[in-house]
């Protein structure tokens, strides 16, 4: 078995099947994530047959097939489940299907016209229905509907007598984590994989927060009743790790957080000068400040930021005027973190040396519906007058 394949036993039927990914070195190619990111899929033996649940990436099908072969589960295989059908998931499906033509595959209603636009091929396909109840080779599975976390057609699935919860996406995380449990974490570990678990979730499923709170009471129901939370990115939960992991999704899913994210480009020093020293300025007088900078000599990860988008209620942009707009990775980054995290208090600071068509932000912004936006402008040695304006502005 290759190194970046891990395999146990979860339960006496369950066996987490793992694939460390440490080639993808852009989350959708578009997250920087060097910590790496895993895919679970959990083989789960009943009576009668052996149902795969969830898959690998796109172009580690034959890796999985191999993995199913060796272990003596391929033949037996009766059922997949796809909980979503992003190839990240369903991507070894293919492989799958032509190495046990027999197999059902089963999901949401819309998971087989997903499956022949995506690959082309025709599968046994079994729709489920939301609440629906399923006997599979002797295991009963529960199906529920979680639309949008991360696609329309993404379920969740709770199996009786193991009482294990299958979230695929939900409760994921980035890293390539080898323990079996978060539980075995060691703290500092831990705080790690809750930050990787919020740039995970700001990244991926941000977007859909608003239904990440409509399926939340759905969720903790189903944690209260299960023994293991197993989703498809990341390490299986225990129950209290999944009720805080649910209490964070609400908090993040509501930017309820009160981090004061300062972002700024530098083309020669100017604005950084004014950002670090509000930002030294607001910590001693007991702001939780965060600063991320675009320089010539620094750049702070997108993903990075996005993740504590999450957690900031107050968002202070210093950007430059470049070729008579605004700066492009600043103007990217704010569109991302609105699109992303959703409209906070914005106080935008901008250099210019001949125009200030850096307002152009302030009207992206406001079309994106973003009500509270402070704009300042000044020339690079007329940045220093406008800090207790924009202090001001912060603490309103
Ligand atoms: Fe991990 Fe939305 O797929």
């Amino acid at each position: 078995m290759s190194e970046n394949i891990i395999r146990y036993k979860l339960t006496e039927n369950i066996e987490v099947l793992r694939l460390l990914d440490s080639d993808t070195k852009y989350f959708e190619a578009l997250w920087e994530i060097p910590e790496g990111i895993v895919y679970n899929a959990y083989v789960v033996k009943g009576s009668s047959g052996v149902v795969l649940v969830d898959t690998w990436k796109a172009g580690y099908g034959d890796k999985l097939v191999e993995v199913l072969e060796e272990t003596g589960v391929l033949n037996k295989l009766t059922h997949i489940i796809t909980h979503h059908l992003e190839p990240d998931h369903s991507g070894a499906l293919p492989d799958l299907v032509k190495a046990n033509p027999d197999v059902t595959v089963m999901g949401h209603p819309m998971g087989e016209r997903l499956i022949k636009s995506q690959y082309g091929i025709s599968v046994k396909f079994k729709p489920v229905k939301d609440g629906e109840e399923v006997e599979v080779s002797g295991l009963h599975f529960s199906f529920y509907y979680t639309p949008w976390l991360h696609w329309p057609e993404t379920i969740i699935s709770y199996l009786h007598g193991d009482k294990a919860l299958f979230t695929c996406d939900v409760f994921g995380s980035y890293g390539l984590f080898r323990e079996k449990l978060l539980g075995s974490l060691s703290s500092e570990e831990r705080d790690r994989y809750f930050k990787l678990a919020r740039k995970y979730f700001a990244n991926v499923v941000g977007h859909y927060r608003a239904f990440v709170l409509k399926s939340l009471s759905r969720l903790v129901e189903l944690i209260e009743r299960s023994e293991y939370i197993a989703p498809a990115h990341g390490l299986v939960l225990g129950k209290s790790d999944a009720l805080i992991m649910a209490k964070l999704y609400e908090k993040w899913a509501k930017s309820a957080g009160s981090k004061v994210l300062v972002v700024y480009d530098s083309m020669y020093g100017f604005i950084e000068r004014f950002m670090l020293e509000l930002t030294s300025r607001l910590k001693s007088r007991g702001y939780d400040v965060s600063t991320h900078a675009f320089t010539w000599s620094k750049r702070s990860l997108i993903s990075e930021v996005v993740g504590e988008g999450v957690e900031a209620d107050t968002l202070v942009i210093g950007v430059s005027l470049y070729e008579n707009m605004p700066f492009p990775m600043v103007e990217y980054l704010v569109k991302l973190l609105v699109h992303k995290t959703g409209c906070k208090k914005t106080i935008v600071i901008s250099a210019y040396g001949w125009g200030g068509r850096s307002a152009e932000l302030k009207s992206i912004l406001e079309s994106y519906g973003c009500r509270e936006v402070h704009y300042y402008e000044a020339t690079p040695s007329g940045l220093q007058d406008l800090i207790k304006n924009v202090e001001e502005a912060i603490s309103l």
